[in-house]
């Protein structure tokens, strides 16, 4: 059973080309989009002859893009950031032309220049006469492409446009959504409960005041967002952060350590997977004034008291699950980080560097080191999304071994 929640949040990139087929690529982009996944048409001149680029526009909410060397588009989205900005590339329909510039490896029209610019998977659901179809030509022209790693859906058979019957039919559009939602479905955590906790937390000094930090919660919910995709059960405990919730989660909001620390306790029994994003402050004022706090002389002493070390606790657990914490750091970066690998008992610390600029807190990129008892590894920068799934891939590795 496929599940479509896998396509949440994907960029998918859909190539239409002049078939009668292309006014079924409307219904397409509309169930792609109510699947959660960020749909940008890219239109073949022929294809305009079809249907309008306004049509596509407005059911995915983006600009269409029709032409390769249009200065205006090549100055926002040209074919270079759509090719790297697409998670998947679908082409439907595909023309007996577009398969043939496509294998002949052409990259003179906006949608050939995209096919050789991208590095991520390629579906086509040819649609075409019959004979077309059947024509030795196109044969060895698909051959081709699948021998390249494009892969192929299609075509159906039955009654056709042109009132011939045989194979050329695309592909309906709720199977091709099936289809490309398949292609995420990595299935490496796939029923593993995970806990995660992210975001700030807030330390009461009075009930107007508290003591927090600049933590954004975004890589946590990253993550949050990449235990999905790889088909887990995700609780995430979040701190005070102005995130929307990823869908096919169930998210606890807590406010102090104390609480997030109380709500770990509750929800860690029949997790599989424990992953510590949170920036929980590491003391809280010692007293709570229950009045607010009025002013007077010119000096004041707050006293603090460490609160609960949650990843500590979890991992000190009879029999703890897999345990990731995250360590921050300006200096010293490895050192710190195997330190605390070893001071927490847990099974793996993702490191990153902060201070620099574009990555860390706030930040939409990131770059981390992850470090495990016998090994480490780099994850480059890269958006805190791309990042969460290479980091999923890294634990569910780790996992297996054990
Ligand atoms: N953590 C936690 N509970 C706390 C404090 C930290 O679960 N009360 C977790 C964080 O979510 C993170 C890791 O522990 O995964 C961070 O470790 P920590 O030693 O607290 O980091 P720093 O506070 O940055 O370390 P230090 O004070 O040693 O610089």
């Amino acid at each position: 059973m496929i599940s479509l929640r896998q396509l949440q949040n994907r960029n998918i990139l859909l190539g239409v080309t002049g078939g009668i087929a292309a006014y079924k690529s409307a219904e397409l982009v509309r169930q792609l989009c109510q699947a959660g996944a960020t749909v940008r048409v890219v239109m073949t001149e022929a294809a305009q002859q079809f249907i309008a680029p306004l049509t596509f526009q407005a059911l995915s909410g983006n600009p269409v893009s029709t032409t390769l060397l249009d200065p205006q588009a090549e100055a926002g989205m040209g074919h270079i950031e759509l090719a790297r900005w697409a998670d998947l590339v679908l082409v439907a329909p595909a023309t007996a032309d577009f398969i043939a510039r496509h294998a002949a490896g052409r990259a003179d029209d906006l949608l050939s220049a995209i096919c050789r610019a991208t590095a991520a998977p390629q579906l086509i659901a040819p649609a075409m006469n019959q004979q077309m179809w059947r024509n030795p030509a196109t044969q060895e022209n698909v051959a081709r492409l699948q021998q390249q790693g494009v892969m192929l859906s299609g075509p159906e058979s039955g009654s056709q446009a042109c009132g011939e019957v045989g194979p050329g039919r695309m592909v309906e559009p709720a199977q091709l959504v099936e289809q490309v939602a398949a292609q995420f479905q990595s299935g490496l955590l796939q029923g593993v409960r995970v806990l995660i906790t992210a975001g700030p937390t807030r330390e009461p000094i009075d009930p107007v005041r508290f003591l927090s930090n600049r933590s954004s919660g975004k890589m946590g919910f990253a993550i949050a967002q990449a235990a999905v995709e790889a088909g887990a059960e995700v609780t995430l405990v979040a701190g005070p952060v102005a995130l929307e919730t990823p869908d096919h989660l169930r998210r606890i909001d807590v406010e102090s350590g104390q609480e997030m620390a109380e709500v770990v306790v509750q929800e860690v029994a029949e997790t599989a997977l424990f992953i510590a994003t949170a920036a929980v402050a590491d003391y809280r004022p010692l007293e709570v004034a229950a009045e607010k706090i009025k002013k007077g002389s010119d000096e004041r002493v707050l006293r603090l008291i460490r609160n609960r070390d949650i990843l500590a606790e979890v991992a000190a657990r009879p029999s703890p699950p897999y345990t990731v914490g995250f360590a921050a750091e300006t200096e010293k970066l490895r050192e710190y980080a195997q330190q605390k690998l070893v001071d927490k008992k847990v099974d793996m610390i993702a490191a990153n560097r902060v201070g620099e600029a574009g990555t860390g807190f706030d930040a939409d990129d990131n770059a981390l080191i992850l470090f495990w008892a016998d090994g480490e590894r780099s994850l480059q920068r890269k958006s805190k999304r791309q990042l969460a799934r290479e980091l999923m891939a890294e634990i569910a590795q780790q996992i297996s071994k054990r």
